[in-house]
Parts: C-alpha cells; structure tokens; sequence
C-alpha cells in the first residue's frame, strides 16, 4: 500500500487501481476531515463527480428523491456512460410511482414470511459447506465454502433449476458482471468481458421467463409474470431485468460479506472468543459484520436541481456518489469505528443504503451472514489464514476473492 498523494486532487475514485494502491479507509479518514464534499475530476472524456463521504451528508442523499434521481443509473459505471439502460423497468433505477408499484410486486415474495423456506436452506446449506471445509482442514474460504450459498439462495428464489450446471455458469457469470478478480486484466478487455456477461444473463433469463410462462410457478418469477401495473401485465423485458438485478445485487455483496467475517475474527481473536462462547449474540454481530465489511462501497445518483451540500452547491445534471464504506467508518456517528465491536448496539450502518431504495434483499442478506457466523461457531475451533488474500478489482465492490485458510474443529 502506498501513501496517499499528499494532493487529494490526484485520487481517482472512478478507478479500481485506487483502491488496490491505497487503504480505502486512510482515503475515507482524509476526505472526511479535508474534502467531504469532493470533487472527483474528470479524466479524458469521463465526466467528473461529486464524491460524499459524510454519513449525514449520505443518508440524506438517499432519502431525497425529489433533487436526485437513480433513473440516469445508480452506479458509477452506467453514471459515467450516460445512463442505464434498464431505467424506468428496473426496480433499482426506477423511481417515483413507478418504482413504488414494481417494489410492491417483489414485497410479498421478500417479506420474512414468505422466505421462511428459503431461510432454512440458507442455514442448511451454510453448515454443510463450513463442515466440508473443516473436514478439508486447509481450503479456499471464497471458493470451497461461502461461493455457493448466495447463488444457491437467489437461484431458490428465483426458480432457477436445481443442480450445478445452471447455477454454476449463473455464478461464473455474475463474477465478471461487475468486477473482476484479475487485477492486471487490460481495462478494456475486462469491460468487454462485463459486457457479455451481463448480455447472457439477460438471455438465460430470458428462456427461464419463457418457461415460467409456459408454466405458472410459486416463485418470483411466477410472482411477476402473475402481476401487472395499473392494469398492464410486466413485459418480458420487465421480468428479465429484474431478474437480473437480484441476481447481481444479491450475489457477490452476500458472498464478500460472508468472506470478510473470517479475516475479522482472525484479525480480532476476542470478538471470535466472545461470539464463540456466547457472550455476544448474532443478531449484533451479523450487523457490525455488515458495518466492518461493507461489501458495496458505492452507489450514486444524479441531481435532477441545483442543490447544497454542506455549503457546496452541486449542480443539476451532477453525478454523486455515496460511499457507504466511510459513511460506515465516520468518528460523528460511530463510537470507536475502528475497532470491530460484534455487541455494538445501536449501529445504524448504511450497508444497505437507505429510503426509498432501501436494498430489497437485506433480510436475505443478514440471514446468509447469521447462518454463515452460526456454521462457523458450531463448527470451527480455531481460523488460520496461510496466504495474504486476493482481492476483487472493482470501484464498487470491496473485498476478498481468494482466502486461503485453514480451519481447526471446534
Ligand atoms: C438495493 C446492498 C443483498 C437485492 C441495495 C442498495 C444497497 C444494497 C446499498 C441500495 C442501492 C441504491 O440506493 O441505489 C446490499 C448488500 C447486500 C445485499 C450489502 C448483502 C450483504 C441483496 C440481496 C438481494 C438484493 C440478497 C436479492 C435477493 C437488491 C435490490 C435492490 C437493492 C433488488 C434495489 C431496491 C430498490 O431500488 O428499491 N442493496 N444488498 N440485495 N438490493 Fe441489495
């Protein structure tokens, strides 16, 4: 890791280099102390961007849909191309009434109730890989026991059939999507990788749309082929792009944060002695776990009017992105945020964002981490981590792709 450029100028967040260069949280810790509201310049033909870092400052980003909008995209990739898109059909970049209506259809089909099935396969399946790992003694966390579980959770969810053969390419697929675990991949070969990837989700969903149709079934899906919108049924199109949101927003975030409570315990051996031996319940540790990793670094949106942030006027038309990462690190709201506290009570991390866009998946979320920090005190005595991680390439996603451990019975 290198010093950050004593010119905050130089930093630019739009590249994942950034991040590999330097400790995002020594970035985070700067910003907010010099430039809160910052500046990202543009670089060549990319547009600028306004940077927040400010908890507050987020928050309240994310509740006011009336000066920004998520419509012209909510990442800074599709913000710095122009657009999404699948705005106006796809819940995540949709907004207002329309936004509303498509967020009542997945409602019913995400609420705690209707998950409960879904629930239990999570817990099922997050034991029987942590105890295959254990019985392997030395493995891949990443590979060998956490990349399974999300991708079979969604595909559940979905419909997607049973079995390897889909959910494995699925899998394949959703890690090129959105980044990239080679981190000297040319940056214009690993867009254009992104791309297909993105495309052949699109087409496998699709034939599974097709299918559905064909055959009415009690899954999301089936939820949404059975719905309309002031009276219009959803279009294909409609369908598949949702499909393909929860497929990508509820992949790899789960799958980092289930990574990144190893190296947390390892790193904190009281918080893993205190969790392993009750003192600390799961509930408060699956939270500050979320806060710790922070799997989604960013998201962002565009102002639709002029508006001021803490004294700096932002422009209709601007890009600004919101880094939940130092929003999650920020001294004004967090007692001690530095220090992984698994009992930490409150802790109002902005994980999953906020307001209307509120991520849809958090009760899935949390309960994949839960049955993920359950497994391990069930199971696992003693963590070792034997060589320095791999990271994922990414100016959104934040964590570890490869971790080779070794996990002693409890
Ligand atoms: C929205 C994070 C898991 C589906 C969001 C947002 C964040 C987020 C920050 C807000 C985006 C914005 O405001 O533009 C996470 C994290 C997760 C996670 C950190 C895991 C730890 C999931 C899962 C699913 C999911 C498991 C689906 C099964 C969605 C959807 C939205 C969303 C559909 C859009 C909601 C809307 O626009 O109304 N997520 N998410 N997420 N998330 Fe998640």
């Amino acid at each position: 890791m290198h010093e950050l450029p004593p010119k905050l100028d130089a930093l630019d967040l739009a590249d994942p280099r950034t991040f590999r260069a330097h400790d995002q949280y020594a970035i985070w810790r700067r910003l907010r102390a010099e430039a809160p509201v910052f500046w990202n310049a543009p670089r060549g033909d990319r547009p600028g961007f306004w940077a927040l870092t400010k908890y507050d400052d987020i928050m309240a980003v994310y509740k006011d849909d009336d000066h920004f909008t998520s419509e012209r995209g909510n990442v800074l990739t599709t913000l710095l191309a122009g657009g999404d898109s699948a705005a106006g059909r796809m819940l995540a970049v949709t907004d207002g009434k329309r936004h509303r209506d498509l967020r009542n259809v997945f409602l019913k089909a995400f609420s705690p109730r209707a998950l409960s099935y879904v629930a239990e396969r999570v817990r099922e399946n997050a034991r029987s890989r942590v105890r295959a790992g254990v019985e392997l003694g030395a493995c891949d966390f990443a590979r060998d026991v956490a990349e399974k579980i999300p991708i079979n959770t969604i595909s559940d969810l979905l419909g997607v059939p049973e079995g390897d053969e889909h959910r494995d390419h699925l899998l394949d697929l959703t890690k090129t999507a959105l980044s990239s675990d080679e981190a000297d991949a040319d940056d214009e070969d690993a867009a254009e990788a992104s791309l297909m990837a993105r495309n052949e989700i699109l087409m496998y969903f699709d034939d599974l749309v097709v299918e559905h149709r064909r055959t009415p079934k009690d899954d999301v899906i089936g939820a949404m082929v059975a719905s309309s919108i002031d009276g219009v049924p959803l279009s294909d199109d409609d369908i598949v792009f949702n499909c393909y949101s929860l497929i990508i927003g509820g992949d790899e975030t789960s799958r980092l944060t289930m990574i990144g409570t190893v190296p947390a315990m390892v790193d904190h051996p009281d918080q893993w002695a205190a969790y392993k031996n009750g003192t600390v319940e799961t509930k408060t540790a699956v939270e500050e776990i979320l806060r710790w990793v922070s799997p989604a670094m960013h998201f962002g949106r565009r102002a639709t009017k002029d508006v001021t942030v803490r004294g700096t006027k932002i422009a209709a038309g601007d890009i600004v992105t919101l880094w939940n990462s130092s929003a999650n690190r920020d001294e004004d709201v967090f007692d001690g945020p530095e220090r992984l506290d698994l009992a930490r009570s409150p802790n109002r991390h902005a994980t999953f964002g906020y307001g209307p866009h509120f991520c849809l998946g958090a009760y899935l979320g949390r309960t994949e981490v839960g049955a993920m920090l359950e497994a391990l005190r069930e199971y696992v005595g003693e963590m070792h981590v034997t060589a320095e991680p791999e990271l994922v390439h990414s100016n959104l996603l934040s964590g570890i792709s490869s971790l080779q451990v070794k996990l002693l019975p409890a």
